[in-house]
């Protein structure tokens, strides 16, 4: 879908793109007048661009009293991220979906020295707003908004969430932990490595494999989980067979966008939450325990240092 759109795009549906999300903050509908003044192009030619873009369902029009208004949509959003990866020459093409999540869509794209790499473009969870406010990614958020003195209100959901997992992984791929390698963030989106051991194919979930040595790998899960959190001061918070991938012999963790520090309120009962889903998958799959018991992992830290 997003392969086949960002081909029927030019620099100037972008351009106009561009100013419509700018101004996303400021109006929801997009008045002509407003576009015009922006952009360095003719009247007949913006009208005739947002035609276009509306009719591929990129841009939204509607009536506001005797005007046009125009909103920019999710697809146009993920075409102008898409766009400057491909500009800033952090990718050469975007080829194939290879997973679509409540939370997430994921595309296989290629880079100029022809490395496969994975975009991963965030979404809101669901339609309702109550339920984002429940959910892990929503507390993240917060916390970040709390960081930078936002309102909440000016907290784009999938921005943010783009931005704690790039930002994670960057901390873990730097200290040294098997993390895909994050390559760039624009917008709600997250570029980075594929684990691939056969071109374009991602390799398989945890939850996808029969492995010959299930002991040593939970040993090596419930070590690397140790570290993460003792070393680099990070909660997962959906950690489990479903978010890690054995690749070349070894296990990468993914799924980073509701990763808190271990200052959070809830940090124990996450990291609670995350031992108990690793061990007793291994339990029940391979009847295996590991010799670290959950009080091992779980913080000691001063109320009064807890935030929020
Ligand atoms: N860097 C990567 N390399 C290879 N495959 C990946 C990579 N990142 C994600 N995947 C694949 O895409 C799937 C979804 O990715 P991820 O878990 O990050 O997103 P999600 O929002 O949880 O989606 P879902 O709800 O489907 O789990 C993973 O289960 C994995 O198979
Ligand atoms: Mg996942």
């Amino acid at each position: 879908m997003l392969e086949k759109l960002i081909r029927k795009v030019d620099e100037k549906d972008v351009a106009i793109l561009r100013v419509l999300d700018g101004l996303r903050g400021s109006f929801e509908f997009v008045l002509l007048e407003k576009l015009k003044e922006k952009l360095p192009y003719s009247e007949e030619l913006i009208k005739e661009r947002l035609r276009k873009l509306s009719s591929l369902k990129i841009v939204q029009a509607q009536k506001q009293g005797e005007y046009i208004g125009f909103k920019i949509l999710e697809k146009g959003m993920d075409i102008i991220s898409v766009w400057n990866f491909i500009k800033h020459d952090k990718i050469v093409a975007i080829l194939s979906q290879i997973g679509k999540g409540k939370e997430s869509i994921l595309y296989s794209a290629i880079d100029k020295e022809k490395n496969w790499v994975v975009v991963k473009l965030h979404r809101y969870y669901t339609q309702e707003f109550k339920k984002i406010e429940k959910s892990l990614a929503y507390a993240s958020i917060k916390l970040r908004g709390i960081e930078l003195n936002l309102a909440d209100y000016m907290i784009d959901v999938p921005r943010a969430k783009a931005q704690i997992e790039f930002h994670s992984m960057k901390r873990l791929y730097d200290a040294g932990i098997n993390v895909p390698k994050p390559i760039d963030l624009d917008r709600h989106v997250v570029l980075m490595e594929m684990l691939c051991e056969q071109p374009g194919i991602a390799s398989p979930l945890l939850k996808d494999v029969k492995l010959t040595n299930p002991k040593d790998a939970l040993e090596l899960i419930m070590d690397d989980y140790h570290t993460i959190i003792n070393k680099i001061g990070l909660v997962h918070g959906d950690l489990s067979e479903f978010n890690i991938i054995v690749h070349e012999n070894d296990l990468y963790y993914i799924d980073w966008p509701q990763a808190v520090p271990i200052s959070y309120k809830f940090a124990n009962k996450l990291i609670e939450r995350d031992y108990r889903n690793i061990t007793s998958y291994f339990r029940d799959k391979y009847k295996v325990e590991t010799t670290r018991s959950l009080e091992d992992f779980l913080i000691k830290i001063k109320e009064e240092k807890r935030r929020f």
